[in-house]
């Protein structure tokens, strides 16, 4: 069912300080920010040989990293994102065996314009898990 890594997700308190350590420091490629207000976040990409890091900022009070951030005020690995080549009969797999999908189940348009969905990080290992279509 998994794919190709897609990305390893940070979030981060200010997106610009984010950009500025990885492009100016580590010397990365780096896309333009881009809002995502039905996620609640603000995204950029760092573009590595192999992957993707994607940085994540609180976008609106009701952000789904404002807690997260609560907790690690500097900031942190938020989430992996795996690609599968079929997101809805991975969905049904995942159910069938004993996964939880967060919220209503149904795939969301993500980042990169194709449907995601996330996965119960109590069910994956303590970690927060992306699925994306590819
Ligand atoms: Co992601």
């Amino acid at each position: 069912m998994l794919g190709r890594l897609n990305h390893v997700a940070i979030a981060v308190k200010d997106i610009a300080v984010a950009i500025r350590t990885y492009r100016e420091t580590l010397g990365a490629e780096i896309s333009e920010p881009q809002d995502l207000p039905e996620h609640g976040v603000r995204v950029v990409f760092v573009t590595l040989p192999n992957t993707k890091i994607e940085f994540l900022e609180p976008l609106g009070a009701a952000s789904p990293i404002a807690k997260f951030l609560e907790k690690n005020p500097d900031g942190g690995m938020h989430h992996l994102c795996y690609e599968v080549g079929d997101i809805l009969a991975a969905r049904d797999a995942l159910i069938a065996g004993g996964l939880r999908i967060l919220g209503d189940g149904e795939p969301k348009i993500g980042a990169h314009g194709k449907p995601v969905l996330f996965l119960h990080p109590k069910d994956c290992l303590g970690t927060l898990t992306e699925l994306e279509e590819v």
